[in-house]
Formats: C-alpha cells, structure tokens, sequence
C-alpha cells in the first residue's frame, strides 16, 4: 500500500511561516522566521532557531526548552539482529545544560577541534536514535551521553522503503523507478530533525550517513529493488546515484548550518563484492565532491571498515583488497574526505581479538602519512572489558588515530521504561559493563 496521504500533511503551513520543526532563525538564516500556530521559534545555537512546539514568544534561550511529542502511537521496527519497539507519550524534556557550541567541528592536525577544544575524544554509536517517536525519550538519550563525558554520536541519517509503511513507523525515503519520495514528515525526517536539535542543546556533535550497505532500514538493497542492478553495480547505477544524491541534499540542506553536525557520512559500511577499487574510490570522489558544493563547512566521511592492504598488516584476509572491493589507503587521498574511518570486529572477520591492536596502529602509521585524522568508529568484542580495553588504550596512544566509538550504546527509554536493542555488543548507560568500558576510558582521555 502505497500512500502519500502523510506526505502531504507535512508540506507546510501559511506563506512566510516555517512549518513545524523547521528552521526559523540563525547566523546567515534568510527563510520565514515566525512558525505555524502551536510551534514557537527557539534557538539552539547562534546558527539554529527551530520551531518547536509551544506558543511562547520567540524569546531565544538556547540552553532550555520545553518539547512535547507528536501523538500517542507506536512504532516497532526490526532488523536480522535486532527488534526493538518503542511507543511514544506526551513528554516535557529537562533542561539541558551542554557546552555552547563555538562553531562547526574541523580537523586540526591529526585530531580534531570540537568547541574550541582539540583533543582526542570518545564517542559511541545510535543507529536508532533517529528512529525514536518520542522527543523526551531523546532527550534523555542525549543527557545521560552528555553525562557520560562523549563529544561525537554516529546516527543514521538513512531509513529507506520500497513500500510506505502505515502512519506512525518512521521512514525517511520511498524508493521506486516510478517515483521516489522523502518523507518530511512528522514521522519522516522531523524525527531526524529533533535529533540535531537536542544534540545542539545537549553540546553533542552528530555524525550523519546517507545509506547502508547492509539491509537493515532498507539499505543499498533498497536501491537494487527499485532500480535495478546488483549491490555492486549500485556504485554506478544512473538512477540509484541520482536518487541518492537527491536524499543527500534533502538531509544535508536542512541541517547545512546547524554545529551539532560533526560530519556528513557517505555510506554505513560500504563494499563492493568483486569490483576493482576505482569503483568504490570514484563513487566516494563524487559523492563527497557533490556534499562539499552543498555545504562546505561541515567535514565528509567514508564511513567504512578499513579494509585492504597496509603497511605493517599481516595479510590476513581483513588485510586484502578483496574484503571490501577497495584499498582503503587509496581512499583517504580523496582531498573532500576530511578524515578516515575504521572498525573493528576481529571475530565476524576470523581473527583473534588480540589482532586488533595490529589493526588499529597499521591504520593511525596510514593517517599519519596522509596527514588524516581517522576515527575508530565502531568496535565490538562481545561487550568484554578484557578484550576492548587494549583496543581503547591502543587507539588513545595511536598517532592519527583521534577518537573512538564503541557499539552501541544502549539506554532504557523513559516512554515505554523500556531497553533499545541488545545485539551483543550493547553497553547500557550506568549498567554491566559501563564503568569499565567508558568512565574508565572517559577518565583516562581527559587525564591524557
Ligand atoms: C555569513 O555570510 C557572510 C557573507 O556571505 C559570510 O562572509 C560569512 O562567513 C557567513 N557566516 C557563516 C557563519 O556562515
Ligand atoms: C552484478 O552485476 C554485474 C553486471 O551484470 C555482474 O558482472 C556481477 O557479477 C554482479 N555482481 C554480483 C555481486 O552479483
Ligand atoms: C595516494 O597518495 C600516496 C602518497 O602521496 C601515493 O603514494 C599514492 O599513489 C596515492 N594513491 C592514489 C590512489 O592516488
Ligand atoms: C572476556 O574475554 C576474555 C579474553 O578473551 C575471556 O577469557 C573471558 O572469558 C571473557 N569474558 C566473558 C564474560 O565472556
């Protein structure tokens, strides 16, 4: 069932008035800066006003607000490893005290500079943050990772269908050769929209990617549905790179002047089966190439593995160009990919754990030559401390390597007093593992 009804919903409200959750205000801003009736214009930042809901005169304060969650429903969305449901309810958020932002993050050096700040920083991944139904249960994500000591959040900025879902279950895009659609709608990328907003208030940096490589949230195989071709002929399918593209501009253009945008992010881990590395080098060319000309503040990534052959490597089948159908190394000399990614699952890639290490400082020599910071931005070793604090300690002490992300982050979500998805690898926030896995390693950055 194909419907638009929700779609159109969502187009707007009166001329010269932003629509709910739009952009109202900020540094540079030039659209309408008074918001349909029910939303107030609120500034985050000095470059993001927003219209939330409330009916307060548009008195900016930046570092409180006050937000109330759409509709009562619920929404259950599940992937091969993981189900989660979550069910929304009226919330009223808390004040947020974050860091005031100073202006985009950027590389200095081999590290980074966040809030006028350049050191090397600890992070952590939410793929489904974005997917939340209710603002409060973000919020609270969002305050205790604030609490937690990280600087950077990867979300994703992607949730593809080929087939529109009943009203309440977010998606984002509607893939189809006849017609494809973004859903900025209430459950569309407004939801991604209360996502920067808190961030923003919260004084956390997001990093936003556009597709995955695997199927879960619809993925390049969505794409394939649509438009034909295979997973590696996607990289250079006319209609799927000019969809893509247009989903790009469509996230990027609302979010192109907000600072809780650490970096924009091309793919969640892409390869290409069987193909020569120019493939993947040439598509990750053009595609950063394109982000750069939308906006040219905020840094682009990869958002890969690491995969190919490096110097000092073993060989090991991580190690070969094979894995991915690129030579990493190759890829950071693209000049609008401002950093490097890697990640780190020694045992779904049939190596002893102990071998990450070996991964990590191969990549930091590789970002050091190419004068790159590279981020280790996802890590896994079945939520162990014996296993991933080296890996932590390692990365810390790594030249080029500037800051680490483990997976996940689990919380419990205040709407529904429930938990997001354990796959494993899930490090709940003030549970199990916690202390050993980031206020540990947290301390241990900020005495660095
Ligand atoms: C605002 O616009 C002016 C003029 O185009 C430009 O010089 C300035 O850098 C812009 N500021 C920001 C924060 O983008
Ligand atoms: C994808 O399609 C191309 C062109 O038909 C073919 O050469 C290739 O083997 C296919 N690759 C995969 C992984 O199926
Ligand atoms: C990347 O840069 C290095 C160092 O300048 C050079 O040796 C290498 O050939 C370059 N690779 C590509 C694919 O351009
Ligand atoms: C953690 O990893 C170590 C080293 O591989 C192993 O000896 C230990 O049994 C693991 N602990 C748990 C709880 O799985």
């Amino acid at each position: 069932m194909k419907s638009i009804a929700t779609l159109i919903l969502l187009a707007g409200g009166a001329a010269g008035q932003q629509s709910a959750y739009g952009q109202c205000g900020g540094i540079n801003y030039s659209g309408p800066t008074s918001c349909v009736a029910g939303y107030a214009c609120t500034s985050w930042n000095p470059y993001y006003y927003q219209c939330v809901p409330g009916t307060a005169t548009p008195t900016p304060t930046p570092t409180s607000h006050t937000s109330t969650a759409v509709t009562t429903t619920s929404t259950s969305k599940s992937t091969s490893s993981t189900k989660t449901s979550t069910v929304s309810t009226k919330t009223t958020s808390s004040s947020t005290t974050g860091p005031t932002a100073t202006g985009f993050a950027k590389t200095n050096g081999l590290l980074f500079e966040i809030d006028g700040v350049t050191k090397y920083f600890a992070g952590t991944n939410c793929y489904w943050c974005g997917f939340l139904t209710s603002n409060g249960d973000v919020d609270h994500v969002f305050a205790d990772m604030a609490a937690a000591g990280f600087k950077v959040v990867r979300v994703w900025g992607f949730n593809d269908v080929n087939t529109i879902p009943l009203t309440g279950t977010v998606w984002y895009q509607y893939l189809s050769a006849s017609g494809s659609q973004i859903n900025t709608g209430e459950y569309g990328l407004q939801r991604l929209d209360y996502v920067v907003s808190s961030a923003a208030a919260h004084g956390l940096k997001l990093i936003i990617n556009f597709v995955n490589n695997w199927n879960d949230y619809g993925g390049i195989n969505a794409y394939v549905n649509a438009f034909g071709g295979n997973a590696s002929t996607w990289y250079t399918n006319t209609a799927a790179q000019a969809q893509y593209q247009k989903y790009i501009e469509a996230v990027v253009s609302r979010y192109k002047d907000s600072t809780a945008v650490f970096a924009w992010e091309l793919a969640n881990e892409p390869r290409c089966s069987g193909c020569d590395g120019s493939v993947i080098y040439n598509w990750a060319a053009t595609t950063s190439r394109y982000i750069k000309s939308l906006d040219p503040n905020h840094m682009v990534t990869m958002g890969d593995e690491g995969f190919g052959p490096l110097a000092g490597g073993d060989g090991s089948y991580p190690y070969q160009t094979g894995a991915g159908g690129y030579t990493w190394v190759d890829n950071l000399n693209i000049s609008t990919l401002d950093f490097g990614t890697l990640h780190l699952y020694p045992d779904s890639w049939g190596q002893p754990y102990s071998w990450g290490d070996l991964w990590i400082s191969t990549h930091g020599a590789a970002c050091v030559n190419a004068n790159k910071p590279c981020i280790l931005e996802e890590y896994g070793g079945g939520n162990n401390c014996t296993v991933e604090n080296p890996w932590q300690a390692t990365a810390l002490g790594t030249k080029g390597i500037a800051g680490d992300m483990f997976w996940q982050y689990g919380d419990t979500l205040p709407s529904c007093n429930c938990q997001t998805s354990q796959d494993g690898n899930t490090v709940y926030y003030n549970q199990g593992n916690w202390d050993c896995m980031v206020t540990q390693h947290v301390a241990a950055i900020n005495a660095s």
